[in-house]
């Protein structure tokens, strides 16, 4: 049995900004179903505590850089994992996002903020807490966390450590003056550590340091690898290739079951797929939109951010509005993004409806409400919303990339094949992904194909079952 210290910056349900937080809660759920002892490290943030209402204990107090810091256990809600809490004020004082402020901007000190978490979790992990309970893997998620390999590669007796990589375009960098206010050794600033272009870089701290590198599927793995997705570093992951793997995602089987989604109108299931669409003509006429159930609805949900294709969208607007056909946006990213889709939505009101903010149940209702489900990521690690989409017979239209070309599958020819699950272009162009929706829309046409590719979808096994098992493989060679 392996006992693994799960550090990370966002756990779902106490504390969510992507898919980090989903995956956070779901596989350390997975590995203690397989009989592994994991424990979750997490800062103990101001809305975190205030969800916390009630089995919250403190458990030690560290001396780190001459204050002491306070770490208290609890459960993650709905499960027997543990998590702790690294409780500084710097955490636990503020309000908003772990990441920024209300303004949107950075927080001013998160590099002193995750260098202390790095040092809670430096000490935990060498059983200096007094917890009585001695981690052999350190599993670290994310920049965030990068400075904890880093800081444990100092000690000659340590446990393996493992770093997931689940966005590369998030290096966490500060400037060298951040790195001289840390207390890091100074031979951390040189290219082949903590140095990044004359900037520090957290994630590096990950990259060079920890004993086994994981990212989130397969093709990302390959990616990051080149020039085009290697933000930079695609230098460092060729060097580390040996030691670098790509694992797929799970999902929540439970948390995202249409069969019993608490948030959905009316279940449904393979069986019973036919009660889908009174989630779509519901929806319709919630949101205001021409309610008919043979106008294809396509849905959207996430960061209205670069990454997400939001350019391609809006691109092709004008002609998915001539097909036609219905668009459900909801998300939160940049003004210009907000803005644009507002606009559209507002000279539109039958026919696309945009929903600005974070809202975890809406989310569900898009996912069971749509028949297809927009992704046109420029780059996407792994991607949860097409495994969501899957699961509840939306049929993903996607980009070929990361995770999303490793789940998503298009029938080639006319053969029936039972990989088929969703519509996929090659190339990032707004014609290309109009190309597909087209496609979508003409396959839409046809009940029986459509149907048959909707089992295809919701057949698929994205339970953490298997992914699990390979990151269980992993700890195991490292610990040989
Ligand atoms: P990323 O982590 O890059 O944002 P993923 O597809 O891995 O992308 O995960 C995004 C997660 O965040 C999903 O669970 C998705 O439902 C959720 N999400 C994103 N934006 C919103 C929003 N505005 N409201 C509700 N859930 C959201
Ligand atoms: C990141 C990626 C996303 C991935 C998620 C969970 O936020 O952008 O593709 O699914 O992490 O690993």
């Amino acid at each position: 049995m392996q006992k693994i210290l799960f550090a990370t910056s966002e756990v779902y349900p106490l504390i969510k900004t992507g898919g980090l937080a989903d995956v956070a809660a779901s596989l350390p759920r997975a590995l203690l179903k397989l009989g592994q002892d994991v424990k979750i490290l997490l800062p103990a943030y101001a809305s975190v505590m205030q969800k916390l209402t009630s089995g919250v204990k403190e458990v030690a107090q560290l001396q780190i850089e001459g204050r002491i810091v306070s770490i208290k256990q609890t459960r993650l809600p709905g499960s027997r994992v543990t998590v702790l809490l690294v409780d500084i004020p710097e955490f636990s004082v503020r309000d908003g996002n772990p990441y920024c402020g209300p303004d949107g901007s950075d927080w001013f000190d998160n590099h002193s903020r995750f260098y202390l978490f790095a040092k809670a979790a430096e000490l935990i992990a060498l059983d200096e807490a007094q917890l009585d309970w001695r981690p052999t893997i350190v599993h670290c998620n994310d920049w965030q966390t990068g400075l904890i390999s880093a800081l444990l590669s100092l000690h000659p007796e340590r446990p393996a450590t493992v770093f997931t990589i689940h966005n590369l375009a998030y290096r966490g960098l500060f400037s060298y003056q951040a790195f001289a206010e840390l207390n890091l050794p100074p031979i951390f600033w040189h290219h082949e550590r903590l140095e990044f272009y004359g900037q520090l870089s957290f994630m590096k701290g990950g990259l060079a340091f920890a004993d086994y590198i994981t990212t989130v599927s397969p093709s990302y793995a390959a990616e990051i690898q080149r020039p085009e997705f290697g933000c930079g570093l695609d230098g460092l992951m060729r060097y580390r290739n040996e030691t670098l793997a790509g694992i797929l995602n799970g999902i929540d089987m439970d948390e995202w079951n249409p069969g019993n989604d608490a948030h959905i109108t009316v279940n449904y299931n393979r069986r019973t797929l036919g009660n889908k669409v009174k989630n779509k003509v519901a929806l319709q006429a919630d949101l205001g939109l021409t309610v008919d159930e043979k106008i294809p609805l396509l849905g959207f949900v996430g960061r209205l951010v670069d990454q997400k294709g939001i350019d391609l969208i809006l691109a092709q607007m004008p002609q998915l509005l001539a097909t036609p056909c219905q668009l459900v946006i909801l998300g939160s990213g940049f003004p210009h993004y907000e803005a644009a889709l507002q606009k559209i939505a507002a000279e539109n009101p039958a026919w696309v409806s945009v929903t600005l903010g974070y809202n975890e149940s809406f989310a569900h209702r898009i996912e069971a409400s749509s028949d297809m489900f927009l992704m046109p990521s420029i780059f996407e690690p792994c991607g949860l919303n097409q495994l969501y989409s899957l699961r509840y017979g939306t049929l993903p239209i996607v980009h070929a990339v990361g995770g999303l070309r490793d789940t998503v599958f298009e029938q080639q020819g006319d053969e029936p094949s039972d990989q088929a699950n969703g519509f996929v272009f090659e190339h990032p162009t707004p014609a290309f992904l109009f190309a597909a929706i087209e496609r979508a829309i003409a396959a839409y046409k046809n009940p029986l194909l459509w149907k048959q590719l909707q089992l295809n979808a919701m057949s698929k096994d994205f339970s953490w079952d298997v992914s699990a098992q390979k990151y269980l493989a992993i700890y195991d060679k490292l610990l040989q």
